[in-house]
Protein backbone atom coordinates (compact mmCIF):
# COMPACT_ATOMS: atom_id res chain seq x y z
CA UNK A 1 0.00 0.00 0.00
CA UNK A 2 1.21 3.54 -0.59
CA UNK A 3 1.64 6.00 1.71
CA UNK A 4 3.12 8.53 -0.15
CA UNK A 5 1.77 9.16 -3.37
CA UNK A 6 4.00 11.53 -4.58
CA UNK A 7 7.19 9.91 -4.31
CA UNK A 8 6.16 6.44 -4.46
CA UNK A 9 6.92 5.54 -0.75
CA UNK A 10 5.25 2.43 0.23
CA UNK A 11 4.32 0.78 3.74
CA UNK A 12 6.74 -2.03 3.09
CA UNK A 13 9.58 0.86 2.38
CA UNK A 14 8.91 2.18 5.27
CA UNK A 15 9.06 -1.11 7.37
CA UNK A 16 12.02 -2.06 5.66
CA UNK A 17 13.81 1.97 6.51
CA UNK A 18 12.95 1.02 9.74
CA UNK A 19 15.01 -2.50 9.87
CA UNK A 20 17.53 -0.94 8.34
CA UNK A 21 17.89 2.02 11.12
CA UNK A 22 15.94 4.76 10.16
CA UNK A 23 14.49 6.19 14.15
CA UNK A 24 13.38 9.60 13.22
CA UNK A 25 11.17 11.33 10.83
CA UNK A 26 13.61 13.19 9.49
CA UNK A 27 15.78 9.94 8.69
CA UNK A 28 12.88 8.34 6.89
CA UNK A 29 12.00 11.27 4.65
CA UNK A 30 15.74 11.51 4.05
CA UNK A 31 16.27 7.83 2.88
CA UNK A 32 12.59 7.38 1.32
CA UNK A 33 11.87 10.86 0.19
CA UNK A 34 8.37 10.44 1.91
CA UNK A 35 6.67 13.47 2.60
CA UNK A 36 9.31 15.83 0.56
CA UNK A 37 6.75 16.85 -2.28
CA UNK A 38 2.99 17.80 -1.18
CA UNK A 39 3.17 16.57 2.28
CA UNK A 40 0.00 15.39 3.03
CA UNK A 41 0.99 11.84 3.52
CA UNK A 42 3.29 12.92 6.84
CA UNK A 43 0.89 12.17 9.45
CA UNK A 44 0.23 8.96 8.29
CA UNK A 45 3.98 8.27 7.10
CA UNK A 46 4.57 9.52 11.19
CA UNK A 47 2.17 6.94 12.47
CA UNK A 48 3.63 4.43 10.35
CA UNK A 49 7.04 5.06 11.71
CA UNK A 50 5.74 5.46 15.40
CA UNK A 51 4.40 1.63 14.80
CA UNK A 52 6.90 0.43 13.54
CA UNK A 53 9.59 1.55 16.11
CA UNK A 54 7.45 0.05 18.92
CA UNK A 55 7.39 -2.92 17.27
CA UNK A 56 11.61 -3.30 17.44
FE1 LIG B 1 3.79 12.22 0.20
FE2 LIG B 1 2.71 14.04 -1.40
S1 LIG B 1 1.88 12.13 -0.78
S2 LIG B 1 4.61 14.14 -0.37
Amino acid sequence: MYVCLCNGVTESAIRNAVDEGVRTYRELSFKTGCGTTCGSCVPVARALLQECLSET
